[in-house]
């Protein structure tokens, strides 16, 4: 069997919750970080664009934990690691950048290790890294995932992402961890609100797969998280009604903010400078742009193959 020395993979941003689907629903973007791993004697990290100068440099950056994780699991020792990552996913703003890091090293590990992991436990150890599934499925499979966690298991069904879709950026200066909007979230829901979620979630799905955008925003809607986070995101609100006032299909917080996606199929110019403006009123900058969705999730890019 040929043994690689350094393998690269490129791994695409994700938007999850879609709104109302909360740790379930989730979609790949076309905007990604490149991973770069070879073994070595020592550990060295090398970080350009979005995160250098701000993200470790040792064992505690997310990618060779992610890499080390796989290493132990499948009962290998690796003196160390040279990595070199490239982002263009921006960091704690709700796009999947610690997913995108999860999956690299792992995907990365697998292939350098030859431990012949499938994608599916790959999923498995990502979403106990990750804590939940939404970010790391799409950031794996790209495409459109809805993902549920069960006692020993992910379950994950794919779907492609419709690409005639495009899908508006807007991400405000500010960044929020995801820890922090977790703990604003409540530990207990009422029926009412469960009922609407998870019926608007199943709407979401639907309506996306089926093409119907003129549903779409009408059940794009969610009180299980979004209500929680907007003392955390100040304009959340008022972004995502300025975008569905000037003809978005929908809008919703990407994860766990600070970005806010927004689904168009018309009137994109109209959509971005009404978010953008939105955001302005409460003094916040924000950088806007439209993206497509991603088909093909990670791929191993640029393998150099000795033997
Ligand atoms: N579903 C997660 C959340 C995504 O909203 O907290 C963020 O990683």
């Amino acid at each position: 069997m040929s043994r690689h020395d350094l393998v690269t993979v490129r791994v695409p941003a994700t938007t999850a919750n879609l709104g109302p689907g909360f740790d379930c629903l989730g979609l790949a973007l076309d905007i990604y970080n490149t991973v770069e791993l070879s073994l070595a004697v020592e550990t060295t990290v090398q970080i350009t664009g979005e995160g250098q100068g701000q993200l470790p440099l040792g064992p505690n950056n997310l990618i060779l934990q992610a890499a080390d994780r796989l290493a132990e699991q499948t009962g290998q020792q690796v003196p160390g690691w040279h990595l070199r990552q490239h982002n263009e996913i921006p960091l704690a703003r709700g796009l999947g950048s610690s997913s995108a890091a999860i999956v690299g090293g792992l995907i990365t590990a697998n292939e350098l290790l030859q431990a012949g992991l499938d994608r599916q436990q790959l999923l498995k150890i990502a979403t106990e890294i990750e804590g939940h599934p939404d970010n790391v499925a799409p950031a794996l499979y790209g495409g459109l995932t809805a993902c549920c966690v069960e006692a020993e298991d992910v379950c994950c069904i794919r779907l492609d992402a419709p690409r005639e879709l495009d899908i508006g950026v807007v991400i405000p200066r500010f960044e929020v961890s995801t820890r922090q909007a977790r703990q604003v979230l409540p530990e207990q829901v009422s029926f009412d609100d469960a009922v609407f979620n998870v019926s608007r979630a199943a709407c979401t799905l639907a309506a996306i797969v089926a093409g119907r955008w003129e549903v779409l925003s009408g059940v794009m809607k969610d009180r299980l998280h979004q209500p929680h986070r907007a003392s955390l995101i100040p304009g959340m609100e008022e972004v995502i009604a300025a975008a569905e006032e000037a003809g978005a299909r929908g809008a919703a917080l990407s994860g766990s903010g600070s970005t806010i996606v927004a689904f168009a199929t018309d009137r994109q110019d109209a959509i971005l400078e009404a978010m953008v403006k939105a955001f302005a009123n409460f003094n916040v900058e924000a950088t806007a742009f439209w993206t497509k969705a991603n088909n093909q999730g990670a791929v191993l890019v640029g393998e150099e193959v000795s033997q």
